[in-house]
This record gives structure tokens, C-alpha cells and sequence, in this order.
């Protein structure tokens, strides 16, 4: 295992006012959010977006990182480059997604484990060859009636340690992402204590396979009550709440925290990641990973304004813009404005 690199790689991701843009989407999600702002979803018209948000001209100054899916890492820019060779002139990362997916886990209704352990190995070591530097690999974890189970959290953690071992056994950061969603009418305590078995249990099994702390990135959910719980909880408490749970149950070699969005609106996921940087000192950065976060506004006005490619430039960099300052607990809501 290369230490140097993977540490290198991983400081470099959660560098000053830089984050990384979750550029993942499987080709089904892809496809529902296409189709959502009235694009067809095709090939084409899938690498048309990303390659142009790629060419938003002061992208690397927030964002140091692209996940990729496999689709897109094997597509062009917009100058007719490879797009992991693109985005390292760019100084920027490509990772690359390499679980394929969320699968219904055995005996256990409403749950699911995420796959792509088989020949995992041969994957990485393919990415890499093509410039792909970290990965991720998203575990999804539901609270219900008597959700989640046992099975659910363990099966997860085991699957998160053998991919982030895998990973960098073949020079790649693993991002170890798992994401207690925000569906249901649970509260935001039950949201912590959920968080925390699970982020207990993923360390648990990284001890047992050897990751290598210091070359991990960890990409949680924020605590937040859930999407149908009566009660919302203020910027501040979710903040607090977080960055509690964080400082006492994640090793602190970890050079790094990438937020997930989760549903979050762009304002929001901005305003909770500015809050728990004002909150500091923290032993790890604290930034983001975001998808629907970063895209969301820019999406709906790329697919309105085809002709005008400056007008989905522009959004999305101020969407970027924002995310930057909140990396320094510099934003406000009356920039938005
Ligand atoms: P959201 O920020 O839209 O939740 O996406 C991040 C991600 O990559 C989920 O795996």
C-alpha cells in the first residue's frame, strides 16, 4: 500500500475551499432527473451535461474532486479530451463510483446492502490506469418500524471496509459513505443514535481489514430529523448535533469529512456546512460531496437554456462560489439573494 499517496491524494481532496462534486449519478438516476427538467436521457445527451458543467471556468477553484461513473469516466470533454484527463489539467480529481448498488439483503424486508465486492480489485486497478485517484462506495441505511436491523448495519460496515481496503491496496482513496437517509417521520435523535451504530460498526470492520485511516475520506449524512417528523430542528442544532457525533465517533487520523446532501436544498446543505465551520477547531476538514446540492439549479437551467451554455455556467459557479465560502464559515444568507 502506497501510504504516501493515498494520504497525499486525500489531504488534497479536502484541500482550503475546495470540496468534491458527486458527478455519480448510475445511469437510472441520471435518467429520472434528465427527464425530470424535460431532457431525453441518452448516452449523448448525459455526457452533453456533464462535460459542460466540467467546462464551468472557476470550478477547481471550490471543487477538487469529480466522482464519476463508469459511463462518464470512459466519455469526452468538451475540448474532445478523455474527461479524467481533462479534470486533472484542470487540477482537479476524477474518482470514480464502484459499487453497483444498493440490493435487497436477504430476510430483511426494506433493507438493502450494497454490492460490487467481485472483482473489485481488476475495476480499481483499471480506473487507476485511466487516472481515477479515490472512489466511492455508498451504504444505505433506513430507519423504520425496527429498522435498521442488525444485519443491515453489519453486512454494510463489512462491505465498506473490504471495497476502502480493496481501494487502496490498488493506490485509490476509498470515500466510505454510509447514508442514513432522511425518509421517514423519525426525530433528529434517532438520527444520531442510528449514525453513530453505524459509523461505530464501519470502524469496527476497517480495524479488522487494515484501512489505512489517514487515506480515507468519510462521507456522512448530516443529523436531521426525518423528511415527515412534525418538528424541524434549527441551523444551528443540526450543526451542534453533527459535529458532536463526529468528534466522538470518528477516529480523528481521518484527514477529512465529505457531507453527503441527502434531499437537503442547495441553501440548506450550505447553511448547516457554514454553521459547523464556524463551530471549530475540528480535528478533521469538514466539507463537502455534494450531488443534488451542487446540480440541483444548475441542472433545470442547462436543460432550459441549451443554446446558452453561459447561463448554466453561471449558476452553477455561484453555486460553487457558496459552497467555498461556507468551507471557511464565510457564507451568508443574503448572498443567495
Ligand atoms: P446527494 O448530495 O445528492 O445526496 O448525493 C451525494 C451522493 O453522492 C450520494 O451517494
Amino acid at each position: 500500500m502506497d501510504t504516501d499517496l493515498l494520504e497525499e491524494t486525500a489531504n488534497f481532496l479536502v484541500g482550503p475551499g475546495r470540496g468534491i462534486l458527486a458527478a455519480d449519478e448510475s445511469n437510472g438516476t441520471m435518467s429520472k432527473r434528465l427527464e425530470g427538467v424535460g431532457v431525453a436521457s441518452s448516452p449523448e445527451s448525459r455526457n452533453a451535461y456533464r462535460a459542460n458543467l466540467f467546462a464551468m471556468p472557476t470550478m477547481s477553484e471550490a471543487i477538487s474532486g469529480v466522482i464519476l461513473y463508469d459511463e462518464t469516466i470512459r466519455q469526452q470533454a468538451v475540448d474532445g479530451t478523455s474527461i479524467p484527463d481533462y479534470l486533472h489539467a484542470r487540477n482537479v480529481l476524477p474518482g470514480i463510483k464502484v459499487d453497483t448498488g444498493a440490493k435487497p439483503l436477504a430476510g430483511h424486508e426494506n433493507e438493502t446492502v450494497t454490492e460490487g465486492l467481485d472483482g473489485l480489485r481488476e475495476r480499481c486497478a483499471e480506473y487507476f490506469s485511466m487516472g481515477a485517484r479515490f472512489a466511492k462506495w455508498r451504504a444505505v441505511i433506513k430507519i423504520g418500524n425496527g429498522l435498521p436491523s442488525d444485519a443491515c448495519i453489519s453486512t454494510n460496515a463489512h462491505a465498506l471496509a473490504r471495497y476502502a481496503a480493496i481501494c487502496q491496496e490498488q493506490g485509490l482513496v476509498p470515500i466510505i459513505e454510509p447514508e442514513v437517509l432522511m425518509e421517514g417521520n423519525h426525530d433528529a435523535a434517532r438520527c444520531y443514535d442510528v449514525t453513530v451504530d453505524a459509523l461505530s460498526a464501519t470502524w469496527d470492520e476497517c480495524k479488522i481489514q487494515g484501512v489505512y485511516l489517514p487515506g480515507v475520506l468519510l462521507k456522512p449524512n448530516m443529523v436531521l430529523p426525518g423528511k415527515d417528523h412534525s418538528t424541524r430542528i434549527d441551523v444551528e442544532t443540526c450543526a451542534r448535533m453533527t459535529v458532536d457525533l463526529l468528534h466522538e465517533h470518528v477516529p480523528h487520523e481521518i484527514p477529512g469529512i465529505v457531507f453527503l446532501s441527502g434531499g437537503q436544498t442547495e441553501v440548506e446543505a450550505t447553511a448547516h456546512l457554514n454553521m459547523m465551520n464556524n463551530m471549530g477547531p475540528h480535528p478533521f476538514e469538514l466539507s463537502y460531496s455534494y450531488g443534488r446540492a451542487l446540480q440541483a439549479t444548475t441542472l433545470k437551467t442547462w436543460a432550459d437554456n441549451q443554446n446558452d451554455l453561459s447561463k448554466s455556467h453561471s449558476v452553477f459557479a455561484h453555486r460553487c462560489k457558496m459552497a467555498h465560502l461556507a468551507r471557511f464559515g464565510k457564507w451568508s444568507e443574503d448572498l443567495e439573494a
